[in-house]
């Protein structure tokens, strides 16, 4: 038997809920694999912030580098400034263990609905591979005179040529082995972001024009992409982008594939230990209702096991969400419009497993 330790945190709002079932499902994937995962639980997220002040230690990072794997719920507590959790505790792990790909794949599930007429899911399903690790997330940059009419404020888009292309190369590699269409996109800003993006886009054509020659290369101004995305997603295989600019373009996605109820994303250190989230946030208006969509973490446990090279309890997990959308029991993906509540759905998908 497989075995493999998970660390799991569920996090601030609805977290727990979907966390919940996507351990759910997965369990009962592993259990036909002959794959057992041990959890261990860690409660960072907004509520220990309050009562201890702590976001996510040193000792905390070292202990999750010696996992396999992390499974994380959402963080964002009303309560608390914005910036802070997010920064203390998402971005931190990111940096941290240098989870430098967000990986993000846009998939319209059959049956689901898609705010895009006539476009199905032939048409949508591609892959965004995000940088994760740098650009203006680093917070280099700073204010001076605030409050006065003087006031000067920065904040720096940083990318070393290191860091580009690490992350080019993970995308023509991951392009190459998913075999589809064979087009690695860069999205960028070249025709303003003349150092940036002149950087990427050298990355991009040198890197694919020396080791990916089969790789057909493409470039879009950023702004275009949105545009593309919504008209016509089916140019779209995999797109390749810096961390601001796919933060962006992977809410769209997310839009696109049916909503933040499906959206799910790999944060991955393809040498180290990464980390699997549902893409939206921790809805904490819907926290405890069972209500919330836990398929996007469900989802997120798909990427889990893909990067565990556990394919085939990955490929049960992605039939079984196939087949529960096709039963149309689901009524429609958004938080409270399911027909059926949060834990209904785990177990719809844990039993057509
Ligand atoms: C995401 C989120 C985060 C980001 C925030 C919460 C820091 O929007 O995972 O896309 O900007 O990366
Ligand atoms: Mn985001």
């Amino acid at each position: 038997m497989k075995q493999y330790n998970i660390a799991v945190i569920p996090g601030d709002g609805t977290g727990a809920e979907v966390v919940r079932e996507g351990v759910k499902v997965l369990n009962a994937a592993c259990a036909k694999f002959d794959v057992k995962l041990n959890y261990q639980t860690y409660d960072f997220g907004g509520e220990r912030y309050m009562r201890t002040g702590e976001l996510l230690p040193q000792s905390a990072i070292d202990e999750l580098r010696k996992f396999d794997a992390i499974f994380l719920g959402a963080i964002g507590h009303p309560d608390v400034k914005p910036g802070i959790l997010e920064k203390g505790i998402l971005l931190t792990m990111r940096f941290e263990l240098d989870q430098y790909i967000n990986l993000r794949p846009v998939k319209l599930y059959p049956n689901v609905y898609t705010p895009i007429k006539d476009k199905g899911p032939a048409e949508i399903d591609f892959v965004i591979v995000r940088e994760n690790t740098s650009s203006i997330y680093t917070g280099l940059g700073g204010t001076v005179a605030k409050g006065t009419p003087d006031e000067v404020t920065t904040q720096v888009m940083l990318y070393t040529r290191k860091q580009v292309e690490r992350c080019v190369r993970y995308a023509y590699e991951f392009t190459k082995k998913r075999n589809k269409r064979n087009t690695l996109t860069l999205a960028h800003k070249t025709n303003v972001l003349t150092d940036c993006g002149d950087l990427w886009f050298r990355v991009h054509e040198e890197v694919g024009a020396k080791d990916y020659p089969t790789i057909k290369r493409e470039y879009n101004n950023v702004d275009a992409v949105t545009m593309w995305m919504v008209k016509n997603p089916e140019w779209f295989d995999v797109i390749v982008t810096e961390n601001m600019f796919g933060d962006i373009i992977t809410d769209l996605g997310a839009m696109i594939q049916g909503g933040m109820g499906i959206a799910a994303g790999g944060n991955i250190n393809p040498e180290g230990v990464s980390m699997f989230e549902p893409i939206g946030g921790s809805a904490p208006k819907y926290t405890g209702q069972n209500v919330i969509n836990p398929l996007a973490s469900i989802c997120s446990g798909i990427m889990m096991m893909e990067t565990l090279k556990e394919d085939a309890v990955a490929n049960a997990i992605d039939s079984a969400v196939t087949k529960a959308l096709e039963s149309g029991k689901i009524k429609s993906l958004a938080a409270g419009k399911m027909g059926m509540g949060t834990s209904e759905i785990g177990d719809l998908v844990a039993s057509l497993i």
